[in-house]
């Protein structure tokens, strides 16, 4: 049945079979999409939560495995008072609303960052909506909350450095995998699309060590305005690339194995 439709709608978009595992979105221009409106910088950050159920929706329809979505970042903490507390109460708003709709679609909930930061309601809602979609077997959706690259890294490192400490492991043994398996994303597979919406050039702290040899997608479209037809756009720009992982060329829709 899903396979059914997700070749409807590899036809419908025009896309190749081959498709990312695990796509990482930077959601970001919520504010300038309200400025432009002249509304106050909560409508944007409202219009921007709409936009994530037509995507997780159809990310799961497309049988992509997981799609982890940077909600708020620890520097995000940075931001007014009051933008942190309506951000919140969305947040909240988000998990009351979606978990039915999650469920309708097969999609289990996770969360990257440092959850204990966050108000202790929210705390609450989160491990209702994830306990309650543990079962789904479609799409994994990661929320990242406070979440921060360098203190996932650091975290991981900390790990490490206790087994070196208790005399279970060596120095000169310790190997990227470790380092791999200890992160947060560990459970996850590679990130190997990354889209940035609104036109900033940069990672702001998000996976520092998963997006290696991720492929990178800029575009100027403000997440608001970010749904389908943008999504499919840089799902076929991923197709349209070359990954070599240092090695030599290998187009992605040309149904060749590439190595890891
Ligand atoms: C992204 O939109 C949402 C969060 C970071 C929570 P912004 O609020 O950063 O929007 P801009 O970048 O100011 O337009
Ligand atoms: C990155 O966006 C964080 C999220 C989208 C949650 P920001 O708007 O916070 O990042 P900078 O300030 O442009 O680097
Ligand atoms: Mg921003």
């Amino acid at each position: 049945m899903q396979t059914v439709k997700k070749d409807a709608l590899l036809k419908k978009y025009h896309l190749k079979p081959v498709l990312p595992k695990h796509v990482a979105i930077i959601m970001d221009g919520n504010g300038r999409w309200a400025q432009k409106r002249h509304l106050p910088r909560i409508a944007g950050h409202r219009a921007g939560a709409h936009s994530i159920r037509e995507l997780v929706r159809l990310a799961g329809e497309l049988g992509i495995e997981a799609l982890t979505l940077y909600a708020f970042s620890t520097e995000n903490w940075k931001r007014p008072p009051q933008e942190v507390r309506l951000l919140m109460q969305l947040l909240k708003q988000y998990l009351r609303n979606e978990v039915k709709e999650l469920l309708q679609n097969n999609v289990r909930l996770q969360t990257i960052g440092n959850r204990k930061d966050l108000p202790g309601e929210i705390q609450k809602e989160l491990e209702k909506s994830i306990q309650a979609t543990a079962h789904c077997t479609g799409l994994t959706l990661v929320l990242a909350l406070s979440y921060s690259g360098r203190a996932d890294i650091t975290n991981a490192v900390k790990q490490i450095a206790a087994q070196v400490k208790s005399g279970k492991l060596k120095v000169d043994s310790i190997t990227e995998k470790m380092i791999t398996s200890a992160l947060s994303t560990s459970d996850l597979p590679e990130v190997d699309f990354l889209i940035r919406t609104s036109g900033e050039v940069r990672i702001s702290n998000f996976l520092l060590w998963e997006l290696a040899y991720s492929e990178i997608y800029i575009t100027k479209t403000l997440w608001p305005d970010f749904k389908t037809k943008s999504f499919i756009e840089a799902l076929k720009d991923f197709q349209g690339r070359q990954r070599r992982f240092g090695g030599v060329t290998n187009i992605i829709g040309s149904f060749t194995k590439w190595a890891r």
